[in-house]
């Protein structure tokens, strides 16, 4: 087996974690670090984390989250939020900024630039929202491969309330909206119905198809 897909098999949508253990800075860091390197439409990144510590916040989202016990056991809590609507100012602000760091500025690139804020406004704030959101997805999936290099459980999370954990994080004044959790922390050693059962995937010829 190699090493990813081994990864890949210990990994699971951890159910009990042991409040006791916390994930080391240096783990936490390497799994932000790979969600800030997740590719984005157009380079956008139209996504923010939220690593949440507090206790008395995480209580308040448990109660939203269908009173899911991982909430406030995990070690860090992480909310993926995405922009609300894909703005000129934003789009502007990641594209002066990658000039500004490239040190240069293009012709076809500035053209791209029009070509895209034309088109984002076209199509509407709610479908822009729909495309930050996957976005945050792609982070989510790249958060749950690093956090199995790292050893680390986690869990994804869409079992919440969106509007009130909007409310919660105050996430309505930074015009973003919640859209996907990750609890991260380690399993704990008994008491997980999950950690024994087998994982439950289609076998291949019913998932891959091959056009040659
Ligand atoms: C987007 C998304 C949302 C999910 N929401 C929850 C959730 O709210 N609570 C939970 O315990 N598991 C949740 N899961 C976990 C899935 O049920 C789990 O990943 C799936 O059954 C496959 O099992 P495995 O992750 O253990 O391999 C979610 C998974 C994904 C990808």
């Amino acid at each position: 087996m190699t090493d990813i897909i081994e990864k890949l098999n210990w990994r699971y949508a951890t159910k009990k974690y042991d409040p006791a253990k916390s994930v080391p800075a240096d783990k936490l860091e390497r799994i932000l670090e790979s969600i800030r390197l997740a590719p984005t439409t157009s380079g956008l990144q139209p996504f923010e984390v939220f690593v949440v510590t507090n206790p008395a916040i995480r209580s308040k989202i448990k109660d939203i989250s269908y009173d899911q016990q991982q909430v406030v056991d995990c070690s860090h809590l992480l909310v993926f939020a995405a922009w609300d609507d894909m703005t000129p100012e934003r789009v502007n602000m990641m594209f002066d900024l990658t000039n500004e760091q490239r040190g240069t500025v293009n012709e076809g690139w500035e053209a791209y630039r029009k070509q895209l804020l034309g088109m984002l406004a076209a199509r509407g704030q709610e479908i822009n929202f729909q495309s930050a959101a996957k976005q945050a997805y792609i982070g989510l999936g790249i958060a749950m491969v690093a956090a199995s290099f790292e050893g680390v459980d986690c869990t994804p999370m869409e079992g919440f309330d969106p509007n009130v954990l909007d409310e919660l994080l105050n996430l309505k004044e930074r015009n973003l909206r919640s859209v996907v959790m990750l609890p991260l922390g380690y399993r704990a050693a008994e008491g997980d119905w999950l950690v024994n059962l087998k994982k439950i995937r289609r076998d291949r010829e019913h998932f891959i198809t091959e056009i040659k």
